[in-house]
């Protein structure tokens, strides 16, 4: 029986609906059903499904995410509910599957691809382990003590800080909040670019959670808040989702997660996991306003976050404005030529010509080469490291070429969420 795979149409919202039902349910969520209603409805259009003779026997979704990379952005395909009717499971359904989507996805832009599961099963379809970071606070009850302070007093605020603090307006603050971020996240690699969308309507309430640190009537700081699982199926915690201040007022990051855990606290022990930056200049900035915490960088070999690239050439294209910009920054070009790349399946070359990068999609003959893996590249490209942390991958090199590469590559103050 032949199968093929094609976008989905509005008409497919029951069988969505339906086969992400029957295919979930076995994981006992008790709102499945509903759960499954809601995706459909809402995300029909990120779906593709894959039919036979008789109708669809399988499906995914697949959300775009436009992540940014300085000045430029590459594209990410997020796919997730990969699904197969129970009846037609093990047949080798979910597997074509998969390969089509990695045909295909190529051909409609992506440059690399992320999803979670497990890994022995993705791992065929070229998915490699890739790391998920979380900032990580512990929060014991108010009336508790840490060495003879009471974590009251630890997550307490002076009254004209305090003062300061308030939810957000989803109608009045829209605006101030986006420039904020934008300011705070300009040229961060590994951050969303999303639209916010317009303002909420007038006299929207506000939510507890989020909230703003204002200093005469100017938004200096600004904390989304969350409660919900932070994997699935976890009961649902206290989280930080998106975070920004003005580095003219330090005091913001204090007064809003102090102000942000006390109310945790209600839950306490409890431990809020946070989507801040990798960003040593905020964690100096926590520490000395004595707040701890733990700096999480998940790396999972079993279950978890997958990465791969699905276009070497074309995401190293697209960032080459980028690498162009660093290395006109660093002020000297130690070393001009093409660098080829490998990794399994693709490869790609770097041209670097006094202050210019650019990329072209094979390798030239008696090029330098580097072998590395999507998750290397994908760790350079997102700044989460840099090319420095992996000498053994450069001792071929000559010490200029690695140079190059250090100043092409460096590990960099990323945005933690959307990659993993
Ligand atoms: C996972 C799933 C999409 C695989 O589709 P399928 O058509 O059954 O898969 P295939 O026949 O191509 O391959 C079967 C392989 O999938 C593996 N598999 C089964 N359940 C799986 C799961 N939840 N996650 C990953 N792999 C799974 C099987 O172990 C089997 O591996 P093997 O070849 O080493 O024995 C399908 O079983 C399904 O819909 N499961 C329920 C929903 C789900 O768990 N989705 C994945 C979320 S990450």
């Amino acid at each position: 029986m032949s199968h093929r795979i094609r976008r989905a149409i509005s008409d497919d919202i029951p069988t969505i609906a339906e086969i992400g039902y029957e295919a979930f349910k076995v994981y006992g969520r008790p709102d499945i059903r509903e759960h499954s209603q809601h995706i459909a409805e809402s995300s029909w259009s990120f779906f593709y499904m894959m039919e036979d003779e008789v109708g669809p026997v399988a499906q995914a979704m697949v959300l775009p995410h436009t992540i940014q990379v300085g000045k430029c952005t590459i594209l990410k395909a997020d796919v997730g509910h990969v699904a197969v009717r129970p009846e037609r499971q093990g047949e080798g359904l979910g597997s074509h599957l998969m390969e089509e989507l990695m045909r295909l996805l190529p051909g409609e832009g992506f440059h690399c691809t992320r999803l979670g599961g497990l890994m022995k099963f993705y791992r065929r379809f070229g998915y490699e382990p890739f790391p998920r970071r979380y900032v990580q606070f512990e929060v014991q009850p108010l009336d508790a003590e840490l060495r003879g302070v009471r974590w009251a007093e630890k997550l307490g605020l002076s009254p004209e800080l305090q003062a300061r603090v308030r939810p957000y307006d989803p109608h009045g603050d829209h605006a101030a909040v986006g420039e904020l971020l934008s300011q705070y996240n300009a040229g961060r690699p590994g951050r969303l670019v999303e639209s916010r969308g317009t303002p909420a309507p007038e006299g929207t309430a506000p939510d507890p959670l989020t909230l703003v640190y204002e200093v005469e009537g100017v938004i200096r700081g600004y904390l989304q808040g969350n409660l919900g699982p932070v994997h699935a199926g976890q009961p649902p915690t206290y989280q930080v989702i998106d975070f920004a201040l003005d580095y003219g007022y330090p005091e913001a990051g204090e007064a809003l997660l102090k102000t942000f855990l006390r109310q945790a606290a209600t839950v306490a022990p409890t431990t809020v996991t946070c989507r801040l930056p990798y960003e040593e200049r905020l964690f100096d900035l926590l520490n000395a306003a004595t707040l701890q915490f733990d700096v999480l960088e998940m790396r999972g070999g079993f279950d978890g976050n997958m990465m791969q690239v699905l276009d070497l050439a074309g995401m190293l294209q697209a960032i080459a404005p980028e690498l162009s910009a660093r290395l006109q920054a660093a002020g000297c070009c130690p070393w001009e030529g093409t660098l080829g790349l490998r990794i399994p399946r693709h490869e790609a070359t770097l041209n670097i010509c006094a202050d210019t990068v650019t990329a072209g999609p094979a390798v030239l003959p008696g090029s330098p080469v580097i072998e590395i893996t999507h998750a290397t590249v994908l760790k350079w490209v997102l700044g989460l490291c840099g090319a420095a942390e992996f000498p053994h991958l450069m001792e071929h090199l000559a010490g200029p070429q690695r140079i190059v590469l250090s100043i092409l590559f460096p590990r960099l103050p990323a945005a933690s969420g959307v990659w993993g």
